[in-house]
């Protein structure tokens, strides 16, 4: 078994590993660094349940070779909220109901996350077409697009947002 050395900053943390060539990317991530949150629904590039950030491109990390992140910036879920607040997609997602099971949702997330790093005010079209690779097989995607607009429009510090009718 060949094996290489990787090195790369992951949710802002410099992650250092010994693996085996052939190693996907969405393995690394869970397996070596414990990192769950993207799941994996497919491992064949169908369903984007294993989506993260490789710099600011969204991509499947069951496509990747961990050995190809080497050098990069890695993102994952679970560096998208700070200092204990939501990111204003997670707080999106919470308050319009963009999510059931929440299987899909962590791809969903890092997916519009990539598509509002290029496209900060999609509009609703934009939106359907920049998360045509993610499946969802539980909410229909009405609420999920609404929710990517929501945090469009909301913009920096829409995740310490209270959501609606919250009792304080
Ligand atoms: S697990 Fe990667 S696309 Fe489904
Ligand atoms: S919320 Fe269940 S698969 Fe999307």
């Amino acid at each position: 078994m060949s094996t290489v050395r990787i090195r790369a900053t992951v949710n802002g943390q410099v992650r250092e590993s010994e693996v085996d060539a052939r190693r996907l990317l969405i393995h690394w991530l869970r397996d070596d660094l414990g990192l769950t949150g993207s799941h994996v629904g497919c491992d064949t590039s169908n369903c984007g349940a294993c989506t993260c950030l490789l710099g600011d491109e969204a991509i499947k990390s069951c496509t990747v070779l961990a050995a190809q992140a080497d050098g990069l910036e890695i993102t994952t879920i679970e560096g998208m909220s700070q200092d204990g607040e939501l990111h204003p997609l997670q707080a999106a997602f919470r308050d319009e109901h963009g999510l059931q099971c929440g299987y899909c949702t962590p791809g969903m997330i890092m997916a519009a996350e990539g598509l509002l790093r290029r496209n900060p005010n999609p509009s609703e079209e934009e939106v359907r077409h920049g998360l045509e690779g993610n499946l969802c097989r539980c909410t229909g995607y009405q609420n999920i697009v609404k929710a990517v607009i929501t945090a469009s429009q909301h913009g920096p510090g829409a995740g310490t947002r209270e959501p609606e009718g919250a009792q304080v």
